[in-house]
């Protein structure tokens, strides 16, 4: 009987990623896995997931990288901080997506920083025309949740389907990235 549960249980998972499949197109160049990442934890997830989903890497580069100085949140005055309490703050980005318009699928990768998106994700959203894309929050965290985040994002890319998105632990496998993207909703 287990068994049988078993291979239910993996006939299921299949037919699910299939499904799922039809509606991310998984062709090479019609996926992006953008992400921000500071410390290095969000970059490893997001280039998990761009072998679990065969999108493009890119990296959202700071004009200006940020020391260590500059993640202090308990100093009120340190960059990060003076900038996250400024909802116009744009931070600079010094790489860019070549081609934007081919991808349909754009996954959003970053830290979560007080319990937002860091500003300089705010400044990706507003460099490129989201309209059409469905646009997909991935996230890493101490603790907190993925929050909002996915509001404002949408709120930045009016015109895209943005996700609700999920935060992930820093010890997340392709496994577990695999069975997040056979459930999106
Ligand atoms: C300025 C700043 C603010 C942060 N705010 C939060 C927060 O509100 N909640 C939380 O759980 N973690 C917070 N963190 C922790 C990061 O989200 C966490 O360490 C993340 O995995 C780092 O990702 P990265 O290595 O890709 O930069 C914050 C980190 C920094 C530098």
């Amino acid at each position: 009987m287990k068994k049988l549960l078993f291979i239910f249980t993996v006939v299921l998972s299949i037919f699910t990623i299939d499904v799922n499949a039809k509606e991310i197109n998984m062709e090479k160049g019609k996926v992006l896995v953008a992400y921000f990442s500071a410390t290095g934890t969000t970059e490893k997830l997001a280039s998990k997931l761009a072998n679990v989903v065969n999108g493009d890497l890119f990296e959202i580069k700071p004009a200006k990288a940020y020391t260590d100085a500059d993640l202090n949140w308990r100093n009120e005055k340190s960059r990060s901080s003076i900038e996250m309490a400024d909802r116009n703050s744009r931070p600079e980005i010094s790489s860019k997506v070549e081609n934007m318009a081919q991808y349909k699928t754009v996954f959003i990768g970053f830290p979560i920083w007080w319990a937002r998106e860091p500003s300089i994700i705010d400044t990706f959203m507003e460099s490129y025309d989201f309209a059409g894309k469905t646009v997909i929050p991935f996230v890493t965290s101490g603790s907190s949740d993925i929050g909002n985040t996915s509001d404002n994002l949408q709120t930045l890319a009016s015109k895209a389907t943005v996700l609700k998105g999920k935060r992930f632990p820093s010890s997340a496998s392709e496994e577990d990235l695999k069975n997040w993207i056979a459930i999106l909703e």
